[in-house]
């Protein structure tokens, strides 16, 4: 089991030229807006205010580097999907996010968050789809399952899995979590743990 002994705040912003240097393993969080991308780095970095959270949506505007153990770095980005924001705030935002994916030769996984609540959304289909035609390495966290029974996650899970299935060979890895009951955090760190010791930064 990974032990966290260091997480720190480096920067952000929203040039992808002033991120940090790429010259250690990065693990970017991204999904829609208030799906519990902040929550979730905090719970696993078992720091509560690092990443600022917010009931309201649209609370990360910008790309939010964590150096954990001076190591690695887990990366908030903003979210996707947030209405209420004018279209040209909102293209800003899909081009900070197309051009880190694009850019980020360090990025080792990107988590991809989903609400356990919902159906299957077009738009994480569609932004899942998009990340996997541009190879980028991807898993996929079902977040908020406090708020469910078990019964229901079994059919959430089900339901993601088949739509996935419609076009992809294989489904990505999948973890589901609680912020709230800090569930989920052994299992994601472990697997952090190994795409760091599988393909180590020489
Ligand atoms: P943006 O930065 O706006 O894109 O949102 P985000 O995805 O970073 O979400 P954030 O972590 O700010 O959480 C949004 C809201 O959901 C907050 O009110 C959190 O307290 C709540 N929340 C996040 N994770 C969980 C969870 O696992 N369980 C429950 N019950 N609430 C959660
Ligand atoms: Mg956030």
């Amino acid at each position: 089991m990974m032990e966290i002994t260091s997480a720190e705040f480096v920067i952000s912003n929203t040039d992808i030229e002033k991120c940090p240097p790429p010259t250690k393993p990065e693990f970017a969080f991204i999904g829609r807006s208030n799906v519990g991308k902040s929550s979730l780095i905090n719970m696993l970095t078992g720091r509560k205010d690092l990443a600022k959270t917010s009931s309201t949506p649209g609370k990360t505007q910008t790309i939010n580097h964590f150096l954990i153990n001076k190591n690695w770095y887990l990366v908030d980005l903003p979210g996707y999907g947030y209405a209420s924001v004018s279209k040209e705030t909102k293209g800003k935002w899909s081009d900070m996010i197309a051009s880190y994916f694009e850019k980020r030769e360090n990025l080792y996984c990107t988590f991809v968050l989903i609400d356990s609540r919902l159906d299957p959304q077009a738009i994480d289909m569609d932004f899942i789809h998009r990340l996997g035609a541009q190879g980028i390495p991807l898993a996929l966290v079902l977040t908020k399952t406090d708020k469910i029974k078990q019964s229901e996650l079994t059919r959430s899970r089900s339901k993601i899995e088949k739509r996935l299935l419609e076009q992809w060979e294989e489904l990505p890895p999948l973890f589901v979590s609680s912020a709230e009951k800090k569930s989920g955090r052994s299992a994601i760190l472990d697997f952090i743990d190994k795409a760091i010791q599988a393909n180590p930064i020489k």
